[in-house]
């Protein structure tokens, strides 16, 4: 009992790490598409004069952002978590993932019809898009990593 609590906390922290890391990854890869640059740094807080409180949390210099940034999302290509949480599309090489929805997770307006699981040896249905899964277990279907506050994770 105690192992398993041990092992699904372990599960949760590798997930909360793995989720950063996703965010970070995307943000680097979405924003050049959005005209956007490095994330700024953190505002200061103001300072008046000597008695003006000290600054609790330093902000990282921007080089430091790019590298947490870029280890972000070597550790996400590694991971491979585009394999699941972008969708894929047909393009001129074949099934390929969709550039323009990195992480997006499985599509809302794709909806599947009720899988016919196969009655073993072979056990799991990938869909053509690569977000969802079907299985004795049902279906799951991969969640939005983007930083949106209402369908990603960003909240
Ligand atoms: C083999 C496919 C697959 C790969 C590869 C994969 N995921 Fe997932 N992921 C899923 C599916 C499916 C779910 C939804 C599970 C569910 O609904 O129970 C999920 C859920 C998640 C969630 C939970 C989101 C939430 O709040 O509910 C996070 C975070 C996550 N994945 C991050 C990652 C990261 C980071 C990577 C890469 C290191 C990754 N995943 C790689 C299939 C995958």
């Amino acid at each position: 009992m105690a192992r398993s609590a041990g092992v699904a906390l372990l599960g949760v922290t590798l997930t909360l790490l793995a989720s950063s890391v996703a965010w970070a990854a995307w943000a680097q890869e979405i924003s050049p598409a959005l005209g956007h640059s490095a994330p700024a740094p953190a505002p200061q807080e103001p300072t008046s004069g000597a008695t003006a409180a000290p600054v609790a949390t330093p902000t990282p210099p921007p080089a430091a952002v790019e590298e947490m940034i870029e280890r972000g999302a070597y550790l996400a290509r590694i991971g491979g978590c585009n394999d699941c949480h972008t969708p894929h599309v047909r393009g001129p090489h074949g099934v390929e993932p969709d550039a323009t929805r990195l992480l997006s997770g499985h599509p809302q307006d794709l909806a599947l019809p009720a899988p016919k699981p196969p009655d073993g040896p072979w056990r799991m249905l990938t869909s053509e898009s690569r977000t969802a899964f079907a299985g004795p277990w049902g279906v799951s279907y991969a969640r939005n990593l983007t930083p949106d506050r209402e369908t990603g994770i960003g909240s």
